[in-house]
C-alpha cells in the first residue's frame, strides 16, 4: 500500500520516477508473494509436520511408507495428468476435491488450495500427500457424512495410534485410539468418490464389503493391508507388535491372495471348451473402481503347434462410465452414468466359458490363464500427457499390466 500511495503523490514529477516506482512495486509485490507462499506452507507444516520429521525416530515405519503408493499420492505422473484434466473440466470448479483424499489436510486450509495444486504440478512436491500426520492426527471419523469425514486435532502435540503403553518421547505425546485398528479410519478415503455423486450408489468403490465373510469374521482393512509384524516401533526401543506401512495392495505379495482360478478344459472332437471359475477372495470389489480406468482382465491364451497362439479371448472386470454428452469417459469426475459394471463383487465367484476350434496338427496344446490389473487406458492426449509427465516416459509403471495370477496346463487332444 505504501508504495502505491507514493506512486500517486509523485505522479506529476515524471514518467521515469513512475516507472521506477512501478518496477519497485512489482518487485516488492512478488517478494511478498513468495514470502506468503513460504509462510503458508510453514503454517500448514506446523499443524501437519512433514514426514521427514518423523523419520528421525521412526526409521522403519518411514522406509515402509516411503515405498508405498501412499507416499506418492500427489507425486505420480498419472495423478498430475488427471488433476489437470479435472481442473479444466466443468467439475473442476471445486478445486480442492482431489486433495480431499490425496492430501487430506487441504480440508483444514481451504484458502491454500492453489498451493496444493502448484505443489502437485511441480512434480516433486515438498508438501506431503497422505503422510504420517495426515493419518495420526485423525481423532474421529464421521461415517454419517458421505464420504465419511475425518476430524483433525490441529495444534495438538498428541499423535494417536494403536498402543496403550507407548514409551514417552521428546517429540510428541501419544494416545491409544481404537479407530486405528478399525476400517473406519480407511473408509474416509476408500469408500466412495464424491465427484461421482450423481451416480448414486454406483460410486461405491468397495461394494457390499461389510457383508463379506472376512468382515464378519472380524477382519478390518488393517488385517490385510497393514499386516502385523514384530519390530522396533521407534529407533532403539524394544521389539513389539508393529504394523507394516508398505500398504500392500496392487504391489506386494498380498494380491496373490486376491482370487482362485479353477480351469477345466473339455476337448470334444473339433470343439474345445475351457471353463474358468474365478473366485474372488477379496472382501471388497475387485478391482476398486477409482480411477475409472481401473480394471482387472482375465486373459485366455491357447498355444498350439510350436507354442504358437491359436486362440485368445478375455473378460474385463471394471466399470464403463458415460459423461453428460453421452460418450464413454475414462474419468469418474465426468461420469453421470454407469453403462456397464462387471466388477467382481466381494467374494463373488464368476464362471467364464470359452469355446474355440480344437488346435490342429498337434497332440497337445497349452491353456494359459492370467489375471492382471490392466495398464492405464484413456484418450490419446491424456496418455501422452502422462508419458510427458513421467521421468520414465512410456516406461512408467502405469503402462504395464500387473500380474495377479498365472495358470498353465498342457492338454492332450486325444483325451
Ligand atoms: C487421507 C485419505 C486416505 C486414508 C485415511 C487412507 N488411504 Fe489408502 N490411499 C489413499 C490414496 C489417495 C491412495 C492412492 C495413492 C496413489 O497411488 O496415488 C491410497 C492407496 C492405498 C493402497 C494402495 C492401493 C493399490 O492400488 O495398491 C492401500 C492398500 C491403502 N491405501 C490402504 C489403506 C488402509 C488400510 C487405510 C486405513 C488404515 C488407508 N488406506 C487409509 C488415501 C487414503
Ligand atoms: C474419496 C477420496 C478420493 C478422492 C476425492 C479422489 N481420490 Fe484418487 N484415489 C483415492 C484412492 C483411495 C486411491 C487408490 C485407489 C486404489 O488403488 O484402489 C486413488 C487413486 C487415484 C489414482 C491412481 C493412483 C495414482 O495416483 O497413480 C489417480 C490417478 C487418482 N486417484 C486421481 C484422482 C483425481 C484426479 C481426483 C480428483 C478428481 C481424485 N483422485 C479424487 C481416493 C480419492
Ligand atoms: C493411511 C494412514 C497411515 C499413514 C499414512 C501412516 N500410518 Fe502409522 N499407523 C496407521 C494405523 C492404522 C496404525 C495401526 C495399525 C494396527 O495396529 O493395526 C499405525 C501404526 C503406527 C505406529 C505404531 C505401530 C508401528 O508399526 O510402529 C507408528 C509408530 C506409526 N504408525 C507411525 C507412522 C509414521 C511415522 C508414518 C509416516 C512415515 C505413518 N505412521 C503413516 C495409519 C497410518
Ligand atoms: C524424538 C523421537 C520421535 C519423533 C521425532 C517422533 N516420534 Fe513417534 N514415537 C516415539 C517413541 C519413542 C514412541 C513410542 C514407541 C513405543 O512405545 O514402542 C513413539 C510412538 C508413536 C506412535 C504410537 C502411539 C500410540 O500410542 O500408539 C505414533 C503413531 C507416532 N509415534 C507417530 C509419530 C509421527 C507421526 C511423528 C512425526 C510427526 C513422530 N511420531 C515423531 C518417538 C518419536
Ligand atoms: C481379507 C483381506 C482383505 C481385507 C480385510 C481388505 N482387503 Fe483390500 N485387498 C485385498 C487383496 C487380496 C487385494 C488385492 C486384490 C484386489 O485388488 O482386490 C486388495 C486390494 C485393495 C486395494 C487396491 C487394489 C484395488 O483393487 O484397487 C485397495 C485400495 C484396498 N484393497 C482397500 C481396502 C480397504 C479400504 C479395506 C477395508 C474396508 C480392505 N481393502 C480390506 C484383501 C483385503
Amino acid at each position: 500500500m505504501m508504495v502505491r500511495d507514493s506512486i500517486r503523490v509523485k505522479i506529476g514529477i515524471g514518467a521515469v520516477i513512475v516507472m521506477v516506482a512501478l518496477l519497485l512495486a512489482h518487485w516488492l509485490d512478488s517478494g511478498t508473494f513468495a514470502q506468503e507462499l513460504a509462510m503458508s506452507q510453514s503454517t500448514i507444516e506446523q499443524a501437519f509436520p512433514s514426514s521427514s520429521k518423523c523419520k528421525r525416530c521412526h526409521e522403519r515405519v518411514f522406509e515402509e511408507w516411503e515405498i508405498s503408493p501412499l507416499s506418492r499420492s500427489i507425486h505420480s505422473p498419472v495423478f498430475r495428468a488427471s488433476l489437470d484434466a479435472f481442473l479444466s473440466s466443468p467439475a473442476g470448479k471445486d478445486k480442492a476435491l482431489c486433495f480431499r483424499c490425496h492430501a487430506p489436510h487441504v480440508r483444514e486450509f481451504p484458502d491454500q488450495v492453489q498451493l496444493f495444486i502448484d505443489q502437485a504440478k511441480a512434480g516433486d512436491p515438498s508438501l506431503d500427500g497422505v503422510a504420517c500426520a495426515q493419518c495420526h492426527l485423525i481423532k474421529q471419523v464421521d461415517r454419517t457424512k458421505q464420504p465419511p469425514e475425518p476430524k483433525y486435532e490441529l495444534e495438538s502435540k498428541t499423535l494417536y495410534g494403536p498402543y496403550k503403553d507407548a514409551v514417552q518421547n521428546r517429540a510428541h505425546q501419544s494416545m491409544e485410539l481404537g479407530l486405528f485398528q478399525k476400517s473406519d479410519l480407511c473408509l474416509n478415503c476408500h469408500q466412495s468418490v464424491p465427484s461421482a455423486a450423481s451416480l448414486g450408489k454406483a460410486n461405491d468403490l468397495l461394494g457390499n464389503w461389510d457383508q463379506s465373510k472376512a468382515v464378519k469374521s472380524g477382519k478390518e482393512c488393517q488385517t490385510c493391508h497393514m499386516p502385523e509384524q514384530i519390530g522396533e516401533s521407534a529407533n532403539g526401543e524394544k521389539k513389539r507388535k508393529t504394523a507394516n506401512h508398505t500398504f500392500p495392495g496392487r504391489i506386494g505379495k498380498l494380491r496373490q491372495e486376491a482370487a482362485k482360478v479353477d480351469v477345466h478344459t473339455k476337448v470334444e472332437g473339433e470343439k474345445t471348451t475351457v471353463t474358468v471359475k474365478v473366485q474372488s477372495l477379496v472382501p471388497h470389489n475387485l478391482p476398486a473402481t477409482h480411477p475409472a480406468w481401473a480394471t482387472v482382465v482375465l486373459d485366455l491364451d491357447i498355444k498350439g503347434k510350436n507354442l504358437k497362439t491359436v486362440f485368445t479371448d478375455k473378460r474385463v472386470y471394471g466399470r464403463v462410465y458415460q459423461d453428460a454428452k453421452g460418450q464413454k469417459t475414462s474419468f469418474d469426475f465426468e461420469a453421470v452414468k454407469v453403462l456397464e459394471d462387471t466388477v467382481l463383487k466381494p467374494e463373488e465367484t464368476r464362471v467364464e466359458t470359452f469355446t474355440f476350434p480344437t488346435p490342429k496338427d498337434t497332440k497337445t496344446f497349452d491353456v494359459e490363464v492370467t489375471l492382471n490389473y490392466a495398464s492405464i487406458a484413456g484418450p490419446a492426449p491424456f496418455l501422452q500427457r502422462v508419458e510427458a509427465e513421467s521421468s520414465k516416459g512410456s516406461q512408467d509403471p502405469v503402462f504395464q499390466p500387473i500380474e495377479i495370477i498365472k495358470y498353465a496346463e498342457n492338454i492332450s487332444v486325444n483325451k
